[in-house]
């Protein structure tokens, strides 16, 4: 793999087993704040942590650590909005550490303040919890999505950040798509990037109901699966 700058000034990395860039490349800061943190994290926030009484942490799993992009941006939101985060995340492919040390993230968020943290995400040891900042609990798994084993009903919010359905098929399933189910609280949800219609069909075949959303620049839609209790 190998770093490239999208046009956001932010990088990603390119990778050539999949053929395929880790982020848009309209701008992977922007896609990561669109996708995940505006229509996954905050949505989190405004219907899962009551602000009286209810859950304390907002629970978010993500397929696909990678560059920590999304976890970093995480981590800022849940400071700025003053929430505690319990983060897991998933991954097969460790990015190796002399190309995390490359990525321009923290010089270009909050001037260089998170670079702690985003660091200690990637140097931390794996299937452990790690407390990175006061407020956000990180846990990294080095496993694959399709052998991993959920725990039922753990998690509010799902960034699903995989690579697209054309290069990693198998990561699009319905099988994979009931297990992300079950790992869901009741009323959780699940964040895209992808909108094809046969990724929406395969979430209701999974038992979610999809709404989309308008899609990050340069893309159309994305999607935003709830499963409903009611
Ligand atoms: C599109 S990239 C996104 C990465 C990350 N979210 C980021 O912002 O850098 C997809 C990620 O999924 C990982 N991946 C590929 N196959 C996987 C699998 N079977 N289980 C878990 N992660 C996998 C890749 O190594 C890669 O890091």
């Amino acid at each position: 793999m190998y770093i490239i700058t999208t046009k956001d000034g932010s990088h990603s990395l390119f990778s050539e087993k999949y053929d395929e860039i880790y982020h848009s490349g309209n701008g992977a800061i922007q896609e990561g704040r669109h996708v995940f943190i505006n229509s996954g994290f905050d949505y989190g926030i405004k219907n899962f942590l009551p602000p009286i009484g209810g859950e304390s942490k907002l629970k978010i799993f993500e397929v696909g650590f990678g560059t920590g992009l999304n976890a970093l941006l995480s981590i800022i939101a849940a400071q700025k909005q003053g929430v505690s985060v319990y983060y897991e995340t998933i991954e097969k492919y460790p990015v190796p550490l002399e190309v995390i040390k490359e990525l321009n993230y923290t010089q270009l968020l909050e001037n260089e303040k998170y670079r702690p943290p985003f660091h200690s995400m990637h140097l931390s040891t794996w299937n452990n919890e790690h407390a990175v900042t006061s407020n956000f609990t990180f846990k990294k798994i080095h496993e694959s999505l399709l052998n991993f084993q959920p725990p039922l009903q753990a998690f509010n919010v799902i960034y699903f950040d995989a690579f697209a359905p054309e290069n990693q098929p198998e990561m699009w399933t319905v099988d994979v798509m009931r297990k992300l189910y079950q790992l869901l609280k009741p009323d959780g949800i699940l964040v895209s990037y992808c909108s094809k219609s046969s990724f929406r069909k395969t979430l209701v075949a999974a038992g979610f109901e999809v709404d989309k959303l308008q899609g990050p620049p340069g893309k159309r839609e994305m999607v935003r699966a709830h499963k409903r209790t009611s």
